[in-house]
């Protein structure tokens, strides 16, 4: 029999230092003849220095943005999944964060979002954090519930119907979309019908059933969904909860549903667990969430121990909220722009979203781009951007 080489103990090893960490030239043979610089700039660019979270130390600071792939099965991963993180994990990124993450079936956004309400989901989501690791990439989820914009077709449907519903027939559940009040998102969506209390709790519950399961998966950041118009939102702005009771009315009673879920979700991890939450800065419109609000919330988080909060405008949340880490996301395509924000102190972390669609190798790029020499995955070093070879408009 031909001698065997065992790939995963001999060649993800050796991916040490792990790709996207800025290394000296020369330190590979095959790198030799791949250097972008002869030394790297000291100190580092923000961007490519590493981050340490409690026990966590994450190796740079450019990170995937969760973006909802609409490929999954009942809840659970396909082989898709296993192809699109794998590409950010081996590319480089500090942390990649994994799609909205449904905590019960009607949480979902569409019947093809991502799930993790039964135990069966675990094993998809643990293969591909087990693969993000040998590339020595963090790899966190984010756990959502839809509410009133659930049972929606996905991205890859639309323009085939004048609505976004999802029909029974489709896999959709018209009769379980569920919000804070009964006000529908728009006619392009079904009218939710207003939790019960105890449905609440229910919801409550899932989150943290979800969050054990994502520990059990072997992610290194749990993120609470709370922005974009989905469930936690709809409790938090006015705009969506006319709710008489104690989850509605003043800030205090229409945060409470983010804040429980978030008390009960760090009680219930490790004490080393990384928690994120993602929040909407503003609802952009008169009489809606505000940007002082935000900051009001961002004090009440960190009391709770959320580790960073993810918002597109970082800004006024890192200069009024001390102790609390923030992330910034919002239209990063080059290195330099994303690297500003970090050393004018707006943020500490970046997300990129988009961009990472159409350049899978973004954060290999930023780096070229800054001038820094990383690591490069050691099956791709022959294509390593070099001085004489400019990938892009940079
Ligand atoms: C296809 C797609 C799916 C997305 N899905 C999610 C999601 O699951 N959760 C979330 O918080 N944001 C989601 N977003 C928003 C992105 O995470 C990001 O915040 C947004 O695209 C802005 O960043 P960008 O300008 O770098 O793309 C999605 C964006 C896109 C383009």
């Amino acid at each position: 029999m031909a001698p065997h080489v065992n790939v995963t103990d001999n060649f993800y090893q050796m991916h040490d230092p792990a790709p996207g960490t800025a290394v000296e030239p020369g330190h590979l043979d095959i790198e030799r003849h791949y250097v972008t610089s002869t030394t790297n700039p000291d100190p580092l660019p923000k961007l490519f220095q590493p981050l340490k979270i409690r026990n966590t130390t994450i190796k740079n600071r450019l990170w995937l943005s969760p973006m909802c792939m609409y490929s999954a099965e009942d809840g659970y991963t396909t082989g898709f999944h296993y192809m699109h993180y794998g590409q950010y994990a081996a590319r480089g990124v500090g942390l990649m964060m994994v799609e909205a993450t449904a905590v019960n079936p009607e949480s979902r956004i569409t019947p093809n979002c991502l799930g993790l309400w039964e135990d069966g989901q675990i094993a998809g989501l643990k293969s591909i954090v087990d693969h993000a690791h040998t590339y020595g990439a963090m790899a966190g989820i984010q756990l959502a519930s839809s509410g009133r914009k659930g049972s929606t077709i996905a991205l890859q449907l639309y323009g085939t119907r004048p609505t976004f519903k999802a029909e029974p027939e489709e896999g959709g559940w018209p009769d379980k979309v569920y919000s804070a009040s009964d006000i529908a998102h728009s006619s392009f969506y079904y009218k939710p019908r207003a939790l019960t209390i105890s449905q609440i709790h229910q919801v409550q519950q899932d989150f943290v059933d979800a969050a054990l399961r994502a520990d059990k998966a072997g992610f290194d950041v749990i993120e609470i969904h709370a922005a974009h118009g989905y469930l936690l939102h709809q409790f938090y702005s006015p705009l969506s909860n006319n709710r008489t009771d104690e989850y509605g009315g003043s800030f205090e009673n229409r945060v409470r549903m983010v804040i429980e879920v978030v008390q009960k979700v760090r009680k219930a991890l490790p004490a080393d667990k990384l928690l994120f939450v993602r929040v909407s800065g503003t609802d952009w419109v008169e009489g809606g969430w505000t940007s002082d609000d935000n900051v009001k919330l961002a004090k009440l988080l960190r009391n709770e121990g959320v580790d960073l909060l993810d918002v597109s405008s970082a800004e006024a949340v890192k200069k009024n909220v001390p102790g609390l880490l923030v992330s910034s996301v919002g239209l990063f395509s080059r290195g330099k722009p994303a690297n500003d924000v970090l050393e004018a102190g707006s943020a500490d972390a970046i997300f990129g979203g988009r961009e990472f669609l159409r350049n899978t190798s973004f954060a290999l790029s930023a780096a070229f781009e800054l001038g820094i020499n990383v690591k490069w995955p050691n099956q791709y070093s022959w294509g390593k951007f070099k001085k004489r070879y400019t990938p892009l408009e940079l």
